[in-house]
Parts: structure tokens; sequence; C-alpha cells
């Protein structure tokens, strides 16, 4: 079923609307449809709809147990038959799952005369553990049954009309355990339980457990031996992951960045240090990640070789796999996630340390997999970001790998300095002027079929970035470029008016990123140029003092500003981009 959110209570006064909220916390995790079922006197009532989260009341009766969820769809379409939760032929059992159960078609050949009314691997599952309740008369030893039947990276919740207790299973998607006295929950995240309770529990891969109001009994698939929980405690408040009346989760979080910078050099110094010195050990390094995170990771690649003078080699987490000539004992595994989710990571960092690697993580969910995965983790510590376009855990990635580097050459002290410019810097990008030119600038490429970003050195992966940002939230076919490959090819694409946003920053490649410039500007191309100072090139001038190495942080956050401004403009959603989602869980 992809990534979804899934959301559960065992005794609230009003589960329906509990898990409604919780559910609407949840969908930056998929948003195709949506679906509650809670427990009536003789039977389970349900609701489900196709679409974003709508509404704000449920129309279900009061109840104390419910189950809930979220979806991104893989497997079957976009239908209220294919909507979550699924029942069995009773109705009497619902269940909700998030990932995808691979062996479903032959699970399917288990189930003959059941009627199904949809197309999702899901439903098979809950059919499955409907007749195996028939033998084992327990839903917790059913539901292990089955769940140990299923191959793939999944999470189940499952609730029975007649059982006082949830069971949960899980083998890669997250489940997190809420810890609330006499009404325990459950959620795909932290975040969505905070304005209930900061005390959680994360599941770990191949565990199954039976949550009720007040007691929480874990066992691992294979075993009977009960497990002892390890309630954690979260330090996040449920307002850092409100919106703070901000319009959207994406100019809030793009807001919250000088803060983020500043607890990073104020906490992480230390920290820093340690990574360093683990770096210092290592024969060969190489960093995983995906996406955005993979995009730090470069800028990562480029910082170490000019400030350290040490060799990392960037993978991309989905094709880690096929260039593994290289990880012994004497490797060291660097992965940088927000999530801590995402599966292509995570599956790359296990086939490292398959081969003796070992692994540091730069993530930003405590408690996540990948954080529990990992030898040794540095949480990012920016707080929840909900948004699906990330921007904030990627400034902070990039600022602990500029620390890092510096720290391998004990220089950290000017690293800080460089980082205090560029709070200075992204303050004024974040003033109300300065915001209302983006806007403007916005309005008039709002209609653009696509944009190239160029960036040379440190910028090129600032470049791709920004691409990325401008291509996840609105759609236009943004494109980043090594400056230095736009004659080898690309510069083919530039026609009359094709808007370029430059970056030229006061560093070793100014000079040839401006020649780069008059290239496609001889061409009819626009320039907008981000840089510490005019230059008769640009079109569009948008200043960003020099901040040193820490010049690609500021550059950046231009280009979330512009990205979320042209969004908006073309009457996107820019915190719910189609076809995304914030964490990918599948392959
Ligand atoms: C970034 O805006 C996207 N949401 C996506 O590229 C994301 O960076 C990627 O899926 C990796 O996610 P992670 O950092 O949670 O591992």
């Amino acid at each position: 079923m992809g990534m979804c959110g899934i959301f559960a209570t065992t005794n609230d006064k009003n589960s329906a609307q509990t898990i409604l909220s919780g559910l609407k916390k949840l969908e930056y995790r998929g948003y195709d449809s949506w679906g509650i079922a809670v427990k009536g006197r003789t039977r389970l009532r349900s609701q489900k709809q196709v679409g974003k989260i709508s509404v704000s009341q449920t129309t279900l009766p009061q109840s104390n147990m419910g189950i809930g969820h979220t979806r991104w769809a893989t497997h079957g379409g976009v239908t209220v038959a294919n909507a979550h939760p699924h029942f069995d032929c009773s109705g009497k059992l619902a269940l909700i799952h998030n990932g995808i159960v691979d062996n479903y078609q032959e699970l399917e050949k288990k189930i003959k005369g059941h009627k199904l009314i949809g197309q999702t691997d899901s439903e098979i599952v809950a059919h499955l553990i409907e007749k195996e309740l028939k033998t084992e008369k327990d839903l917790f030893r059913a539901v292990k049954k089955v769940v140990r039947m299923t191959e793939g990276f999944n999470a189940f919740v499952v609730m029975h009309q007649d059982f006082p207790y949830l069971v949960t299973a899980k083998t890669g998607s997250p489940v997190v355990i809420g810890i609330r006295p006499g009404a325990n929950m459950l959620s795909s995240d932290v975040a969505s339980l905070l304005s209930h309770t900061k005390q959680v529990i994360f599941l770990t891969d191949g565990q199954i457990a039976k949550v009720a109001p007040d007691k929480v009994r874990i066992e691992n698939y294979s075993g009977v031996k009960k497990i002892k929980p390890v309630v954690q405690t979260i330090d996040w408040t449920a307002k850092s992951a409100s919106k703070s009346g901000f319009p959207h989760f994406m100019l809030k979080e793009i807001y919250d960045q000088p803060a983020v910078l500043i607890k990073i050099v104020e906490s992480k110094i230390k920290e820093v240090r340690e990574f360093a010195k683990t770096i210092s050990k290592a024969k060969n390094v190489f960093t995983v990640a995906c996406g955005t995170a993979s995009y730090a990771a470069l800028a990562g690649q480029y910082l170490f070789s000019r400030l350290a003078g040490r060799q990392v080699t960037p993978a991309i987490g989905s094709e880690f796999y096929y260039n593994d000539g290289f990880i012994n004992s004497r490797s060291l595994c660097i992965a940088l996630s927000q999530s801590g989710e995402t599966l292509d990571t995570l599956q790359s960092v296990k086939f490292a340390k398959d081969r003796g690697a070992k692994a540091v993580s730069l993530v930003n969910v405590q408690g996540s997999s990948l954080d529990r995965l990992s030898d040794q983790t540095v949480l990012l510590e920016a707080g929840p970001e909900k948004a699906v376009a990330s921007t904030k855990a990627f400034l902070a990635k990039v600022a602990i790998l500029l620390l890092t580097a510096s720290a391998l050459k004990r220089k950290t002290p000017r690293a800080v300095i460089e980082i205090k410019q560029a709070i200075r810097a992204i303050r004024k990008i974040l003033s109300p002027d300065y915001q209302k030119y983006l806007k403007k600038l916005a309005e008039r490429f709002k209609h653009s079929h696509s944009m190239f970003i160029l960036g040379r050195g440190v910028s090129y992966p600032a470049a791709l970035e920004a691409a990325l940002k401008i291509k996840e939230v609105s759609y236009i076919h943004a494109e980043g470029f090594a400056a230095g490959e736009l004659k080898h090819g690309v510069i083919a694409l530039v026609n009359q008016n094709t808007p370029c946003l430059v970056f030229a920053p006061n560093d070793e490649t100014y000079s040839d990123i401006i020649s780069g410039a008059m290239e496609v500007k001889a061409r009819g191309g626009i320039i907008i140029g981000v840089s510490f100072k005019p230059n008769p090139m640009f079109d569009y001038y948008l200043p960003v003092s020099d901040s040193g190495s820490g010049t690609i942080l500021p550059n950046v956050v231009v280009a979330q500003c512009l990205a979320y401004y042209l969004a908006v403009a073309r009457g996107l959603d820019p915190d719910m981009p189609r076809n995304l989602a914030k964490s990918v869980t599948v392959k």
C-alpha cells in the first residue's frame, strides 16, 4: 500500500475525532484517500473517502477504540473500495496497512471463497487473519501467524469488534506506540502524537505488539518471549509541529532555518568533533542518501575535499547496491536522511554493514529506523519537518557537514563564523522587502515551462537542490546543471525568455559562472543572478552577502522561497504536492 499514515486509539472519549485530527497531521505521508473505523455497540462502523481530508468532523458515532489511515496508492486505484481500513467477510475485523506485501498473489490463493471488494494487497491480509482466527480463537496469535506469511516492508494495525486491544506488527514501515495512561495510541510518526503524549515506544522490525488501553505486550515474530518495551521521551513540542500561524508548513519551516542553524553552532560542536574523529579513523568514506538528502551529501563531497583535503564518495541510495566493490571493515558509511525511514537509504546502510562497514547517520527524526540502525547518530534537531519539500533539514545537514569538514583540520571556529554570517544573510532574505521581490519574480515567471539553475563547485549541488524544490512544488520543469556542462549539450534547450537562476558566490567559481551566464543570455535566456554583488549580466539581481563556505546556505534559501512563491502563484498547495509523500518507505 506504499507510504501511508496510520493512527489508532485504544480508549479515547471520541476516538473517531481524535483519529481524524491525527490523520490530518499525517497527510504529508499520503493524501490520495482516507478512512476510519471504530467499534460500534455490536459491529464496526466506518467512513472512507477519496481525496485529501477536507472535513473537520467525521460521521462516525462516539466510540473509544478506532483505527484510521491516509493513503498513498501503490496497489489498486484511488477509490473508496481501495481506501483503508479493509474488512473481513464478517465485517468484525478491520485492518490498516503501510507498505507493500510482495507475495500477495501467493497469499490470495489461501483465501478462496472470501469476498474481496477492492484490488489491494492489504485486503487479502485482513481475510487471511479472519481465516486463522477461526482456529486460533485469539486475535494476537492469528495476526502473528499471518504477518509471518507476508513478505516485504510493512506495518499493520488490526482491530476486532470482539477483542479489547489492537494488534500492530512491523517489518520496515514505522510504528510508534504512544504511551498515555489508560489510553495508549498508535501512529506512523512521533509528531502526530505530541499533543497527546511525549512518551513513546518505537516498534522495531520483526516485532508485533498487543496494545491495550493500559498495557503493551511486545514479542518478536519468531519467538513467544515477552520483550521489555523501551519507552523514550521526545523533546519536540506540539507547537513546533504546527504551522505557527504561517499559511503553509513549507514557509514556516523556511523561517525556522536561522534558529535551526543557531542551535547547531551552539550545541553540536562536541558531536561534530566526535564525528570528525570517526571519519579520520576510516580508510574510505562514502555517503548514501536520496533526493534532497543526496544533494546535501554531494555538497559534503565538495566541502570535505576543499576544507579537509578528504575524499568522500557520494552514492544515491537506490543505486548504491550496484557499486559495492570497495566496501569493507575499514569503510565508513555516512547516511543522510530527514525522516530516517527512507527505504533505499536504510537498505544501503544494511548492505554496507553486512560488508563490515561502520555506519554514522545524520538524521532528523530521533528513534527512527536509521537512528536505531546506525553505530553513531548526529541528530539534526531541526524540529518536526512536515512539508513534503524538505528545507530546514537540508540546511541542517549541510551546516553539520561544513562544521565536520572544518573540524578535521581543527578549523571549527572559522566554520562557526561562516555559519553565523550565513544566518545574517538568511535573515535578510526572509525580510518583508526581499520576500516581496521574490513574490514578484514568481509572478513574472509562473507560466514558465522550464527553468535552468546553474552553479559550479559547491554551488552545483545547490543548483540541483534548487531545481528539485521548484519541480516538487510548482511542477515547472526546472533543471540544475554544473554550469561548465552547458556548452556540452544542454544549452540547446535555451531559447527566448528561458529563465535561468545563476549562483555566483564570492569564490573561485565567480568569473567562470558569469561567462556561463553570458552564453545563456546570448541565446535569449533571462538571467536571475544570486550573488554578493550586482553584475550587468543579471536581468534580475538577488543579493546574498558573502558567508565564505557557508554561502551555499542562504543561496539555497533564496531558491526555496522562489519555489514556494511559484507554487502559490500557480494556485498549488506547496505542502502536499501531487504524486509525492514525505518519506519514501517503498522501493
Ligand atoms: C525532498 O524535498 C523530498 N521530499 C525528497 O527528495 C526527500 O529528500 C527524499 O525522499 C529523502 O527523504 P529523507 O531525507 O527523509 O530520507
